[in-house]
């Protein structure tokens, strides 16, 4: 019988955790026993998956000693706190949180990017999940910079307010109801209205004017993908619920057209779904192809004509799929397949 393991999902009443535990059910990740962690104010709550309930316990009280992986997406303070816990109780930690994605001997890893990178978590117990629109960007131009370098990147973001948490969801769902019914709109998770608006911060601001989301781009690009590549990014907040989109212009070392980067996704097509037909509809969007699927979606292919070696792209993909839950999961899949 093949190897079964304990898996802890710290912050499950979660929009990421919830989506956690439905895709290791999804991909019969091989279980033994699921704990459900959240904050006491959760304890004894029973969630329903699938049709089967499970019990919220508390994190203050839990003990690791039996758990082989706790994937946390809990919010950073959480991790700070609880994923030494966990790593003394020898449970491998995979963080969906930005607060260790930074460190130097912690790995930061999109699977079909850096995966073999992994083998470094042994130095900590920890490995960091990237952030959401770094990983659909990087899948997207990884297989272009494999055969072109890419030596700057140009993006804006259009990201769905599902990565804000479960309470943005609801303040989304809130604010259409009360501005289609003539009532006063209210505004907690956001600093401005989200229905019927486009908000450009995502994130606290730095000290350079960008935002903390628009560095992590940066950060995580030269991390993950290469240490050379600059990037300007323009992270926006958009009254979508789930699936972010980034317009994506790439300046590369030399001349590649259009149709040669086509062809390079459809060599590469088990990473990234090219949608690109020049007809109306003929792109990816957000509310039509990533509610319910795990893959990256390129579309828009064009050639720069402001500059000699440019690309521009169109990248769509589910923010708490891709970009959190099954970029976790499939994390915890190569782990177990090659180190456990
Ligand atoms: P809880 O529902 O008990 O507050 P989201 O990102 O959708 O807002 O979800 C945040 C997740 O983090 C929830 O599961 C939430 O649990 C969990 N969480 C928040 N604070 C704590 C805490 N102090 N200990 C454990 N889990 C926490």
């Amino acid at each position: 019988m093949s190897k079964k393991y304990n898996v802890a999902v710290v912050g499950a009443t979660g929009a990421v955790g919830k989506m956690m535990i439905q895709i290791l059910l999804e991909r019969n990740f091989p279980i033994k026993k699921l704990y459900l962690l959240a904050s006491k104010k959760s304890e004894g709550k029973k969630l329903q998956i699938n049709g089967e309930e499970y019990l919220i316990t508390s994190l203050e009280d839990f003990d690791f000693k039996d758990t082989d992986i706790a994937l946390f997406s809990a919010g950073g303070e959480i991790s700070k706190k609880y994923a030494s816990v966990a790593t003394k109780n020898n449970t491998i930690v995979i963080d969906n949180t930005s607060f260790f994605r930074y460190e130097k001997n912690i790995p930061l890893i999109i699977p079909e990017v850096n995966g073999d990178e992994i083998s470094k978590y042994n130095e900590t117990g920890i490995i960091a999940n990237p952030n959401c629109s770094t990983i659909q960007m990087l899948v997207a131009i990884k297989p272009i910079h494999d055969v072109c370098k890419i030596k700057r990147i140009n993006v804006c973001t259009y990201q769905a307010v599902s990565g804000s948490g479960s309470l943005a969801i609801e303040e989304l769902k809130d604010q259409v109801h009360a501005y289609t019914n003539n009532k006063d709109i209210k505004s907690n998770v956001y600093p401005k209205q989200i229905a019927f608006n486009v908000i450009p911060q995502i994130d606290k601001f730095m000290d350079n004017g960008y935002t903390k989301e628009e560095m992590k781009m940066v950060w995580e690009t030269k991390k993950i993908l290469d240490n050379s590549i600059e990037v300007n990014p323009t992270t926006v907040r958009v009254p979508v619920f789930y699936g972010h989109s980034e317009a994506v212009h790439l300046e590369l070392a030399q001349k590649i057209t259009a149709n040669k980067v086509k062809d390079i996704f459809m060599d590469n097509s088990n990473d990234v779904v090219l949608i690109d037909e020049h007809k109306d509809g003929g792109y990816p969007c957000a509310a039509n192809e990533c509610e319910d699927s795990n893959d990256v979606f390129v579309g828009r292919v064009r050639e720069d004509i402001s500059i000699p070696n440019g690309i521009n792209l169109w990248v769509v993909s589910n923010n708490i799929r891709k970009g959190a839950a099954y970029n976790s999961i499939q994390i915890a899949e190569l782990l177990i397949k090659n180190y456990l």
